[in-house]
């Protein structure tokens, strides 16, 4: 099987949100925010994944999707059958640097207006949220926002994995560290930091690790006696020796 890492592109919008629905469905955070399963709305869900992937390309943010360009020719395995031509397999999200000292643009403001006018549309047709605890997201908001503000001290600012995800049939082949890699590579040719927040630290501390990322803090998101834990993790340009 190959399969290619290519920027998102609105086309691909649709199997970017169903792999990223996928790839999140047992992920802390998401069990945390969304806690009460038979409110779940999974087509108010997609909705609001679809207009924040328009806002990240209208944001110019470094999206990728991993796509299947052929199955195997011969010996098709059942993982293969899965995984067929076209159909993506990994989507990473990432923000780039934003120096502490630039004020936002006003092109960034615009599209934060679109993408809240949007949600708003979605409100109203959906009836609701589709099962998000408001609460809660604030919450992760104020404690992400600190960690931020405490962690982030390099001026010049980060690369920022907002979310990586791999389909389950996909995993373990190396996908999501080319997805990575696609942003990481560039950090390290500027000489710039990357950092994430993970919610599982089983097994992704090790796989980031592997990054070359390390994890700096464990932070905790709290409400109503239940927790949500984020691992923040730093990795540092590496230089070609
Ligand atoms: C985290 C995730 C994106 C990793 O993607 P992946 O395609 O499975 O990872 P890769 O195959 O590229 O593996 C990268 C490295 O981690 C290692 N690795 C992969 N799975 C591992 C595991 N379960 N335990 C330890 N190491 C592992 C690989 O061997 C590889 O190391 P190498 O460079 O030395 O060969 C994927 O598991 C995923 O989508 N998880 C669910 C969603 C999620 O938690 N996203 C992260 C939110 S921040």
């Amino acid at each position: 099987m190959s399969i290619e890492i290519v920027p998102l592109a609105k086309a691909d919008i649709p199997g970017a949100v169903e792999c990223v629905q996928k790839a999140f469905a047992d992920d802390p955070y998401f069990r945390w925010v969304f806690n009460n399963p038979s409110q779940f709305n999974i087509q108010r869900n997609a909705a609001s994944l679809a207009a924040h992937f328009q806002y990240g390309i209208n944001c110019g943010c470094p999206i990728s999707v991993a796509k299947v360009t052929r199955a195997t020719s011969d010996q098709k395995t059942e993982r293969d059958i899965k995984l067929s031509p076209g159909s993506i397999v990994g989507v990473s999200w990432w923000y780039s640097p934003q120096a502490a000292c630039i004020p936002q643009t006003w092109s960034i403001w615009v599209q934060e207006w679109l993408l809240s006018f949007r949600q708003l549309l979605s409100n109203i047709r959906f009836l609701g949220r589709g099962g998000l605890n408001v609460p809660r997201y604030w919450i992760w908001k104020q404690v992400q926002q600190d960690a931020h503000d405490a962690l982030w001290k390099d001026p010049r600012g980060y690369y920022f994995c907002n979310m990586v995800g791999v389909s389950f049939q996909a995993r373990g082949m190396g996908v999501g560290k080319r997805l990575m890699e696609s942003v990481m590579e560039k950090a390290d040719r500027e000489g710039m930091p990357c950092y994430l927040e993970s919610s599982k630290g089983h097994p992704n501390i090790a796989i980031y690790e592997k990054m070359g990322f390390e994890l700096i803090k464990e932070i905790e998101c709290a409400e109503g006696g239940n927790v949500c834990k984020l691992y923040c993790m730093i990795r540092n340009p590496k230089t070609k020796s």
